[in-house]
Protein backbone atom coordinates (compact mmCIF):
# COMPACT_ATOMS: atom_id res chain seq x y z
CA UNK A 1 0.00 0.00 0.00
CA UNK A 2 1.15 3.57 -0.67
CA UNK A 3 0.67 5.92 2.04
CA UNK A 4 0.24 9.43 1.56
CA UNK A 5 3.13 11.19 2.02
CA UNK A 6 3.05 13.37 5.21
CA UNK A 7 2.34 17.15 4.67
CA UNK A 8 5.03 19.46 6.17
CA UNK A 9 3.78 20.77 9.65
CA UNK A 10 6.22 23.61 8.80
CA UNK A 11 6.66 26.08 6.49
CA UNK A 12 3.78 25.22 4.53
CA UNK A 13 1.84 26.91 2.16
CA UNK A 14 -0.82 28.91 3.16
CA UNK A 15 -2.90 29.75 -0.25
CA UNK A 16 -5.58 31.91 2.04
CA UNK A 17 -2.87 34.23 3.14
CA UNK A 18 -2.91 36.19 -0.50
CA UNK A 19 -7.24 36.20 -0.04
CA UNK A 20 -7.09 37.99 3.45
CA UNK A 21 -7.08 41.32 2.18
CA UNK A 22 -9.12 43.19 -0.76
CA UNK A 23 -5.65 44.85 -1.43
CA UNK A 24 -3.66 41.91 -1.52
CA UNK A 25 -6.59 40.14 -4.02
CA UNK A 26 -6.10 42.74 -6.48
CA UNK A 27 -2.31 42.77 -5.94
CA UNK A 28 -2.41 39.18 -7.33
CA UNK A 29 -5.34 39.06 -9.44
CA UNK A 30 -4.61 38.56 -13.09
CA UNK A 31 -7.91 38.38 -14.83
CA UNK A 32 -9.30 42.14 -16.13
CA UNK A 33 -11.53 43.67 -18.12
CA UNK A 34 -11.39 47.38 -20.12
CA UNK A 35 -14.38 49.22 -21.50
CA UNK A 36 -13.20 48.60 -24.57
CA UNK A 37 -13.00 44.93 -24.66
CA UNK A 38 -17.16 45.01 -24.50
CA UNK A 39 -19.61 45.19 -27.14
CA UNK A 40 -23.22 45.81 -27.01
CA UNK A 41 -25.43 44.43 -28.87
CA UNK A 42 -28.59 46.86 -30.23
CA UNK A 43 -31.85 46.48 -31.73
CA UNK A 44 -33.28 48.43 -34.34
CA UNK A 45 -36.71 48.35 -35.77
CA UNK A 46 -38.61 49.34 -38.49
CA UNK A 47 -42.11 50.13 -37.78
CA UNK A 48 -42.65 52.00 -34.61
CA UNK A 49 -42.54 55.45 -32.81
CA UNK A 50 -40.98 54.46 -29.75
CA UNK A 51 -38.96 52.24 -28.19
CA UNK A 52 -40.45 48.64 -27.43
CA UNK A 53 -39.35 47.02 -24.20
CA UNK A 54 -38.17 43.33 -24.54
CA UNK A 55 -39.69 41.12 -21.81
CA UNK A 56 -37.60 38.38 -21.72
CA UNK A 57 -34.24 40.77 -21.74
CA UNK A 58 -34.97 43.44 -19.20
CA UNK A 59 -33.34 46.63 -19.62
CA UNK A 60 -32.75 45.92 -23.35
CA UNK A 61 -35.01 47.41 -25.90
CA UNK A 62 -36.18 47.38 -29.44
CA UNK A 63 -35.02 50.79 -30.81
CA UNK A 64 -36.33 53.57 -33.16
CA UNK A 65 -33.64 55.19 -35.46
CA UNK A 66 -33.42 57.58 -32.85
CA UNK A 67 -33.65 55.70 -29.78
CA UNK A 68 -30.56 54.08 -31.30
CA UNK A 69 -28.44 57.04 -31.99
CA UNK A 70 -28.99 58.62 -28.44
CA UNK A 71 -28.24 54.54 -26.89
CA UNK A 72 -25.04 54.27 -29.03
CA UNK A 73 -23.75 58.10 -28.12
CA UNK A 74 -24.44 56.80 -24.22
CA UNK A 75 -22.33 53.31 -25.30
CA UNK A 76 -19.24 55.24 -26.71
CA UNK A 77 -19.55 57.62 -24.20
CA UNK A 78 -19.13 54.61 -21.75
CA UNK A 79 -16.49 54.21 -23.50
CA UNK A 80 -17.32 50.44 -25.13
CA UNK A 81 -15.46 49.15 -27.98
CA UNK A 82 -17.65 48.73 -30.29
CA UNK A 83 -21.52 48.05 -31.18
CA UNK A 84 -23.25 44.91 -33.26
CA UNK A 85 -25.97 45.72 -34.77
CA UNK A 86 -29.50 43.88 -35.44
CA UNK A 87 -32.77 44.90 -38.03
CA UNK A 88 -35.98 44.41 -37.31
CA UNK A 89 -37.52 45.28 -40.79
CA UNK A 90 -41.46 46.11 -40.94
CA UNK A 91 -41.98 43.30 -44.11
CA UNK A 92 -40.15 39.84 -43.98
CA UNK A 93 -39.81 37.53 -47.20
CA UNK A 94 -38.68 34.39 -48.08
CA UNK A 95 -35.71 35.46 -49.28
CA UNK A 96 -34.90 38.21 -46.50
CA UNK A 97 -34.92 41.54 -49.09
CA UNK A 98 -35.36 43.75 -46.34
CA UNK A 99 -31.28 43.00 -45.70
CA UNK A 100 -29.69 44.25 -48.29
CA UNK A 101 -32.10 46.52 -49.23
CA UNK A 102 -29.89 50.17 -48.83
CA UNK A 103 -32.90 51.73 -47.60
CA UNK A 104 -33.71 48.75 -45.64
CA UNK A 105 -33.69 49.07 -41.37
CA UNK A 106 -30.28 48.11 -40.56
CA UNK A 107 -28.73 49.85 -43.65
CA UNK A 108 -30.11 53.22 -42.09
CA UNK A 109 -29.30 52.37 -38.92
CA UNK A 110 -25.53 51.92 -39.77
CA UNK A 111 -25.14 54.75 -42.30
CA UNK A 112 -26.88 56.93 -39.52
CA UNK A 113 -24.21 55.73 -36.90
CA UNK A 114 -21.57 55.95 -39.22
CA UNK A 115 -22.69 59.70 -39.71
CA UNK A 116 -22.62 60.04 -36.41
CA UNK A 117 -19.03 58.61 -35.06
CA UNK A 118 -16.63 58.08 -38.11
CA UNK A 119 -13.73 55.87 -37.45
CA UNK A 120 -14.81 56.49 -33.36
CA UNK A 121 -16.13 53.50 -32.49
CA UNK A 122 -16.63 50.16 -34.06
CA UNK A 123 -19.50 49.71 -35.93
CA UNK A 124 -20.80 45.65 -36.78
CA UNK A 125 -23.49 44.10 -38.20
CA UNK A 126 -24.98 41.08 -38.24
CA UNK A 127 -24.87 39.28 -41.19
CA UNK A 128 -28.08 37.18 -41.54
CA UNK A 129 -30.98 36.52 -42.95
CA UNK A 130 -32.87 35.48 -39.96
CA UNK A 131 -34.25 38.68 -38.78
CA UNK A 132 -35.61 39.50 -42.80
CA UNK A 133 -36.71 35.95 -43.34
CA UNK A 134 -40.91 35.37 -42.95
CA UNK A 135 -39.57 31.62 -42.04
CA UNK A 136 -37.36 32.50 -39.77
CA UNK A 137 -33.69 30.55 -41.16
CA UNK A 138 -30.76 31.93 -41.35
CA UNK A 139 -30.80 31.14 -45.35
CA UNK A 140 -32.85 30.86 -47.87
CA UNK A 141 -34.91 27.74 -48.54
CA UNK A 142 -34.83 24.99 -51.10
CA UNK A 143 -37.99 23.45 -52.77
CA UNK A 144 -38.31 20.70 -50.11
CA UNK A 145 -37.72 23.31 -47.38
CA UNK A 146 -34.06 23.34 -46.08
CA UNK A 147 -31.62 25.45 -45.85
CA UNK A 148 -29.98 25.85 -49.65
CA UNK A 149 -26.18 26.18 -48.34
CA UNK A 150 -24.42 27.80 -51.94
CA UNK A 151 -27.67 29.89 -52.85
CA UNK A 152 -27.84 31.80 -49.05
CA UNK A 153 -24.26 32.34 -49.46
CA UNK A 154 -25.44 34.63 -52.76
CA UNK A 155 -27.78 36.74 -50.36
CA UNK A 156 -24.17 37.17 -47.72
CA UNK A 157 -22.62 38.58 -50.73
CA UNK A 158 -24.91 41.17 -51.72
CA UNK A 159 -25.58 41.65 -47.90
CA UNK A 160 -22.11 42.18 -47.05
CA UNK A 161 -22.26 45.20 -50.29
CA UNK A 162 -25.02 46.48 -48.81
CA UNK A 163 -23.66 46.59 -44.88
CA UNK A 164 -20.10 47.92 -46.34
CA UNK A 165 -21.59 50.52 -48.34
CA UNK A 166 -23.55 51.73 -45.26
CA UNK A 167 -20.53 51.93 -43.39
CA UNK A 168 -20.03 48.94 -40.81
CA UNK A 169 -16.48 47.69 -39.83
CA UNK A 170 -16.94 44.50 -39.49
CA UNK A 171 -19.76 42.24 -40.54
CA UNK A 172 -20.56 39.66 -38.33
CA UNK A 173 -21.71 36.20 -40.37
CA UNK A 174 -23.34 34.54 -38.08
CA UNK A 175 -25.71 32.24 -40.48
CA UNK A 176 -23.56 29.23 -40.50
CA UNK A 177 -23.61 28.20 -43.33
CA UNK A 178 -20.54 26.58 -44.96
CA UNK A 179 -18.14 29.18 -46.99
CA UNK A 180 -19.64 32.47 -45.80
CA UNK A 181 -16.33 33.78 -44.58
CA UNK A 182 -14.84 33.13 -47.93
CA UNK A 183 -18.67 34.03 -49.66
CA UNK A 184 -18.67 37.51 -48.05
CA UNK A 185 -14.69 37.99 -48.11
CA UNK A 186 -14.50 37.89 -51.92
CA UNK A 187 -17.79 40.15 -52.30
CA UNK A 188 -16.01 42.44 -49.86
CA UNK A 189 -12.86 42.43 -51.90
CA UNK A 190 -15.02 42.50 -55.58
CA UNK A 191 -16.78 45.49 -54.22
CA UNK A 192 -13.59 47.54 -53.61
CA UNK A 193 -13.31 47.17 -49.96
CA UNK A 194 -10.59 45.40 -48.66
CA UNK A 195 -10.81 47.43 -45.48
CA UNK A 196 -13.86 45.82 -44.44
CA UNK A 197 -13.47 43.20 -41.79
CA UNK A 198 -15.56 39.92 -40.87
CA UNK A 199 -16.02 38.96 -37.07
CA UNK A 200 -16.87 35.46 -37.92
CA UNK A 201 -19.15 33.51 -35.73
CA UNK A 202 -17.00 30.51 -36.30
CA UNK A 203 -18.70 28.12 -33.26
CA UNK A 204 -21.91 28.77 -32.72
CA UNK A 205 -24.13 26.03 -31.09
CA UNK A 206 -27.68 25.25 -31.50
CA UNK A 207 -29.13 26.31 -28.32
CA UNK A 208 -32.04 26.60 -26.00
CA UNK A 209 -30.40 29.91 -24.87
CA UNK A 210 -31.38 32.02 -27.93
CA UNK A 211 -34.68 32.07 -27.03
CA UNK A 212 -34.90 35.67 -25.66
CA UNK A 213 -33.27 36.64 -28.75
CA UNK A 214 -36.17 35.21 -30.63
CA UNK A 215 -38.41 37.64 -29.00
CA UNK A 216 -35.90 40.41 -29.56
CA UNK A 217 -36.19 40.02 -33.66
CA UNK A 218 -39.82 39.27 -33.59
CA UNK A 219 -38.67 35.97 -34.82
CA UNK A 220 -41.06 33.65 -36.95
CA UNK A 221 -39.43 30.50 -36.73
CA UNK A 222 -40.39 27.41 -36.46
CA UNK A 223 -38.98 24.56 -34.72
CA UNK A 224 -34.59 25.11 -34.81
CA UNK A 225 -31.09 25.45 -36.64
CA UNK A 226 -29.66 22.29 -35.64
CA UNK A 227 -29.40 21.60 -39.64
CA UNK A 228 -26.89 24.57 -39.55
CA UNK A 229 -25.68 25.03 -36.11
CA UNK A 230 -23.47 22.99 -34.06
CA UNK A 231 -24.30 20.09 -31.58
CA UNK A 232 -23.08 21.24 -28.51
CA UNK A 233 -22.72 17.13 -27.30
CA UNK A 234 -19.33 17.74 -29.16
CA UNK A 235 -16.04 18.33 -28.02
CA UNK A 236 -13.77 21.23 -29.12
CA UNK A 237 -12.35 19.19 -31.98
CA UNK A 238 -15.13 20.04 -34.23
CA UNK A 239 -15.09 23.56 -33.41
CA UNK A 240 -11.16 23.80 -33.81
CA UNK A 241 -11.84 22.51 -37.57
CA UNK A 242 -14.40 25.29 -37.95
CA UNK A 243 -12.03 28.04 -36.88
CA UNK A 244 -9.19 26.64 -39.22
CA UNK A 245 -11.51 27.15 -42.01
CA UNK A 246 -12.84 30.49 -41.02
CA UNK A 247 -9.52 31.77 -40.54
CA UNK A 248 -8.49 30.04 -44.30
CA UNK A 249 -11.56 32.09 -45.32
CA UNK A 250 -10.35 35.17 -44.17
CA UNK A 251 -11.97 35.78 -40.63
CA UNK A 252 -10.19 38.52 -39.11
CA UNK A 253 -11.81 37.37 -35.41
CA UNK A 254 -13.27 34.42 -34.66
CA UNK A 255 -15.96 34.34 -32.31
CA UNK A 256 -17.25 31.63 -30.09
CA UNK A 257 -21.27 31.00 -29.12
CA UNK A 258 -23.00 31.00 -26.29
CA UNK A 259 -20.55 31.56 -23.74
CA UNK A 260 -20.66 30.58 -20.28
CA UNK A 261 -21.48 26.55 -21.43
CA UNK A 262 -18.99 26.75 -23.75
CA UNK A 263 -15.98 27.79 -21.43
CA UNK A 264 -13.91 25.09 -22.43
CA UNK A 265 -14.48 25.46 -26.53
CA UNK A 266 -13.97 29.36 -25.36
CA UNK A 267 -10.53 27.89 -23.85
CA UNK A 268 -9.46 25.72 -26.37
CA UNK A 269 -10.06 28.15 -29.55
CA UNK A 270 -7.93 30.84 -27.57
CA UNK A 271 -5.34 28.57 -27.57
CA UNK A 272 -5.60 27.82 -31.14
CA UNK A 273 -6.15 30.81 -32.74
CA UNK A 274 -3.77 33.10 -34.70
CA UNK A 275 -6.44 35.66 -34.74
CA UNK A 276 -8.16 37.64 -31.84
CA UNK A 277 -11.05 35.40 -30.27
CA UNK A 278 -14.53 36.96 -29.20
CA UNK A 279 -17.20 35.07 -27.12
CA UNK A 280 -20.77 36.42 -27.13
CA UNK A 281 -22.53 36.52 -24.09
CA UNK A 282 -26.09 35.97 -25.60
CA UNK A 283 -29.69 36.63 -24.42
CA UNK A 284 -30.98 33.60 -22.49
CA UNK A 285 -27.30 34.21 -20.12
CA UNK A 286 -28.56 37.65 -19.77
CA UNK A 287 -32.45 37.05 -18.79
CA UNK A 288 -31.52 33.95 -16.77
CA UNK A 289 -28.97 35.88 -14.33
CA UNK A 290 -31.36 39.32 -14.58
CA UNK A 291 -34.45 36.87 -13.94
CA UNK A 292 -33.04 35.09 -11.37
CA UNK A 293 -31.74 38.71 -9.71
CA UNK A 294 -35.31 40.01 -10.00
CA UNK A 295 -36.64 37.67 -7.26
CA UNK A 296 -33.45 38.22 -5.76
CA UNK A 297 -32.06 34.83 -5.91
CA UNK A 298 -28.97 36.18 -6.62
CA UNK A 299 -26.76 39.37 -6.74
CA UNK A 300 -27.39 41.02 -10.00
CA UNK A 301 -23.88 42.86 -10.48
CA UNK A 302 -21.77 40.08 -8.62
CA UNK A 303 -23.21 37.68 -11.27
CA UNK A 304 -22.59 39.88 -14.13
CA UNK A 305 -18.89 40.78 -13.06
CA UNK A 306 -18.28 36.75 -12.58
CA UNK A 307 -19.63 35.95 -15.42
CA UNK A 308 -17.85 38.24 -17.91
CA UNK A 309 -14.43 37.56 -15.75
CA UNK A 310 -14.62 34.14 -16.38
CA UNK A 311 -15.07 34.52 -20.02
CA UNK A 312 -12.39 36.27 -20.46
CA UNK A 313 -10.22 33.96 -18.09
CA UNK A 314 -11.38 31.24 -20.60
CA UNK A 315 -9.54 33.33 -23.31
CA UNK A 316 -11.90 35.61 -24.93
CA UNK A 317 -9.95 39.07 -25.58
CA UNK A 318 -13.64 40.51 -26.99
CA UNK A 319 -16.86 39.79 -25.29
CA UNK A 320 -20.19 40.68 -26.61
CA UNK A 321 -22.75 41.59 -23.94
CA UNK A 322 -26.20 42.80 -23.33
CA UNK A 323 -24.28 44.78 -19.73
CA UNK A 324 -21.41 46.17 -21.89
CA UNK A 325 -22.34 49.80 -21.03
CA UNK A 326 -23.25 49.39 -17.08
CA UNK A 327 -20.30 46.86 -17.23
CA UNK A 328 -18.41 49.48 -18.84
CA UNK A 329 -19.10 52.05 -16.04
CA UNK A 330 -18.48 49.72 -13.76
CA UNK A 331 -14.89 48.92 -14.62
C1 LIG B 1 -28.36 35.07 -36.05
C2 LIG B 1 -28.05 35.40 -34.63
C3 LIG B 1 -28.68 34.90 -33.49
C4 LIG B 1 -28.08 35.52 -32.40
C5 LIG B 1 -27.11 36.38 -32.90
N1 LIG B 1 -27.10 36.28 -34.28
C6 LIG B 1 -29.83 33.97 -33.36
C7 LIG B 1 -29.67 32.55 -33.70
O1 LIG B 1 -28.65 32.10 -34.20
O2 LIG B 1 -30.65 31.81 -33.48
C8 LIG B 1 -28.43 35.29 -30.98
C9 LIG B 1 -27.95 36.31 -30.02
C10 LIG B 1 -28.55 36.17 -28.67
O3 LIG B 1 -29.27 35.20 -28.37
O4 LIG B 1 -28.31 37.07 -27.84
N2 LIG B 1 -28.84 36.21 -36.73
Amino acid sequence: MNALPALPSFPVSRPRRLRSTAALRRLVSDVSLRPSDLVLPMFVREDIAEPVPIASMPGVVQHTQESLRKAAVEAVEAGVGGLMLFGIPASKDARGSGADDPAGVLNTALRRLRDEFGDGTVLMADLCLDEFTDHGHCGVLDESGNVDNDATLERYADMAEAQAEAGAHLLGTSGMMDGQVGAVRAALDDAGRPDVGILAYAVKYASAFYGPFREAVNSSLEGDRKAYQQDYARTAGEALAEVALDVAEGADIVMVKPALPYLDVLRAVADASPVPVAAYQISGEYAMVEAAAERGWLDRERAIAETLTSIRRAGASIILTYWAVEAARAL
